[in-house]
């Protein structure tokens, strides 16, 4: 996680971006300290990347690599005002030690676009394009990580990325809006994950999707109430937290968390 100590809205690069109403600076901090304490109370080892000026949307570390069984496949950005964040997440897993960085030609955002389900099919990988992506990234990813990458395209603009439609719920199901998705991609869905949990418009928009899950905890969103009581019907714990500053840059708790796949021994 990377704390929004300089995050602000000072572009527009998705719908959700509006530039004209400031953002709380302190709100924005204590809601990320908040999830941060959430995962660290929930059991989970959580490594702190530092925020570099110039770089607001830095807090959605989710973009900045994407790991499995210990290789890391990094981020390119599609905009030039994300660019840089790319370097920190590299020099992150380099100190790290015991990851294999590959750094990518395509553009791709890390985990905004790439989700890991190690118990479904082997191990699969879910990509999404269609606005950040680019489908010659799925390609290069399936190469560098070794594992089957399905392909999906987002069809709308205000879920821009995989992880504002789709989440892993547990090492083999998944959650997701139908609707963010071409026709093709949501029967290639259908196919393969017949138990999905199935959100709505409204779960979306309330970044209900947008979540992280242990198998057992799943962290949401305040706003999203329904989603909440959807996962608890399908057997999992709703923690939900409040992220409403960090909406104001086009995300939550998902894109606030860049996941750790160390190898498997
Ligand atoms: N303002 C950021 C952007 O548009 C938000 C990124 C959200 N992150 C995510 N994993 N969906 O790039």
């Amino acid at each position: 996680m990377c704390p929004p100590e300089h995050f602000t809205v000072e572009y527009t690069i998705n719908p959700w971006m509006d530039t004209t109403v400031a953002v709380d600076a302190a709100q924005a901090l204590k809601q990320w300290e908040s999830l941060r304490t959430t995962l660290v109370d929930l059991g989970h080892v959580v490594h702190v990347l530092d925020a570099r000026p110039g770089l607001p949307d830095m807090v959605y570390s989710a973009n900045g690599a994407f790991s499995v069984d210990g290789t890391v496949y990094g981020a390119r950005f599609r905009y030039p005002q994300r660019a840089d964040e790319a370097v920190a997440h590299q020099a992150f897993y380099d100190t790290a030690g015991a990851w294999r960085f590959v750094a990518p030609q395509h553009v791709n955002e890390g985990e905004g676009d790439f989700a890991y389900l190690p118990a479904a099919y082997g191990g699969i990988v879910l990509a999404g394009y269609g606005f950040r992506t680019d489908p010659a990234a799925h390609a290069e990813a399936q190469e560098v990580l070794g594992r089957p990458v399905i392909s999906l395209r987002l069809v709308d603009p205000a879920f821009y990325h995989l992880d504002t439609a789709l989440a892993a719920l547990d090492d083999r199901h998944v959650t997701y809006y139908p609707e963010a998705f071409s026709e093709a991609s949501q029967r290639v869905l259908a196919q393969l994950f017949p138990d999905a949990v199935l959100a709505d418009r409204a779960d979306a928009e309330a970044f209900g999707l947008n979540l992280v899950s242990d198998g057992r905890h799943v962290v949401l969103n305040t706003d999203a109430v329904d989603m909440g009581h959807k996962v608890r019907a399908a057997g999992y714990h709703p923690v939900h937290v409040d992220l409403s500053e960090l909406k104001r840059g086009g995300g939550s708790v998902k894109c606030a968390v860049a996941e750790l796949r160390p190898a498997q021994r």
